[in-house]
């Protein structure tokens, strides 16, 4: 008889049968990623299984725009890349970040986060770090546990590659499980092997100016003093590039290649108060995220609108 995963995950399952309902899903995303498709709209309800085997994935994307056909329940599923577009444009590694959170769900009985309207779905996906499932519910194995948090990497690049890198990895852990040793880690992902080229959203050798800007950044959450930062050079040289960076920063994605510079973003208590955008120009103001009333928050705003406009008309002062 066909049930939905959703009848399942209402309490946490066992490690092994969480796994291999995850591997069966993961099998089918595979097949649909080898035709050059992607669901995009996982949720347990979505997914029709015959005891552990999948039956059917309900509801795959057909090129729609997302925010028009989602639906809410699979807000808690869906992937940094879909709720927030300009992270980077959503490919098929949204799924794999959706298998995470449906592995996070069989293994804890939850989803990683809870929101009860978009922006808070948004900001918990964006820049809300999942807790380890291992330390929610005891007796979650260390390597499932690893598996659902690379998964639920914020940036694509981080999380794994492809369905079939995932697959290897919970055939290991089960072989492993059925030997006695499913509390062993194990390197992750190794055989992960990308199925398409994709140029890495990295961003290389900028580590100075990502650190003069978050100076900047932290000066103004430190002193509360509006301050506007512009970025200017030829076009191609990579301005959009480092802002992107610095956005990834600040919602703990990795920016860059340095390990200290990917590791050390803290920065999801400021958020941007606007950013402004014209075909050559951008400006961005920044203030404490605790201090929407202050002053200076206002004064940030009429100072930075000015430079933007301004910035648009003389184009060749700066570009971004
Ligand atoms: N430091 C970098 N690391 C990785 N990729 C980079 C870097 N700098 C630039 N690129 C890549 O080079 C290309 C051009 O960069 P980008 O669009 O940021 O240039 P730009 O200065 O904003 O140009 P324009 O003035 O025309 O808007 C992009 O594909 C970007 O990802
Ligand atoms: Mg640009």
């Amino acid at each position: 008889m066909s049930t939905t995963l959703q009848e399942l995950v209402a309490r946490p399952l066992a490690s092994e049968r969480s796994a291999v309902l995850l591997r069966s899903v993961a099998a089918a995303v595979h097949a649909m990623h080898r035709q050059g498709r992607a669901h995009r709209h996982l949720a347990p309800r979505r997914i029709h299984l015959d005891g552990d085997d999948l039956v059917e994935l309900e509801g795959a994307d057909e090129g729609a725009d997302w925010f028009a056909v989602h639906r809410p329940d699979e807000l808690a599923y869906a992937a940094p890349e879909l709720l927030q577009p300009t992270l980077h444009a959503p490919d098929h590694r949204a799924d794999l970040y959706s298998l995470g959170a449906l592995l996070y769900e069989l293994l804890t009985g939850a989803p990683p986060f809870t929101a009860v309207d978009l922006l808070g779905w948004t900001h918990a996906h964006v820049a809300q770090a999942p807790r380890a499932p291992l330390e929610l519910r005891a007796g979650v194995p260390a390597p499932l546990s690893d598996i659902a948090l690379k998964l639920l990497a914020k940036a694509a690049d981080e999380r794994y590659q492809s369905a079939a890198g995932l697959i290897a990895d919970l055939d290991r852990w089960l072989a492993a499980a059925a030997r006695g040793d499913g509390e062993q880690r194990f390197a992750l992902g190794l055989r992960d092997v990308p199925e398409q080229l994709r140029i890495s959203q990295r961003l290389y050798g900028r580590d100075a100016e990502l650190q003069a800007l978050e100076a900047a950044r932290e000066r103004v959450a430190q002193r509360g003093a509006p301050e506007l930062a512009l970025v200017r050079g030829p076009s191609g040289i990579g301005k959009s590039a480092l802002v992107h960076g610095l956005e990834r920063r600040q919602t703990g994605q990795a920016a860059s290649t340095s390990p200290a510079s990917s590791t050390s973003t803290t920065a999801t208590s400021r958020t941007p108060l606007w950013s402004r955008r014209s075909a050559s120009s951008r400006a961005r103001c920044w203030r404490p995220a605790r201090s929407t009333s202050r002053p200076g928050a206002s004064a940030c705003r009429a100072s930075s609108a000015t430079s933007a406009s301004s910035s648009s008309t003389s184009s060749r002062r700066w570009s971004w």
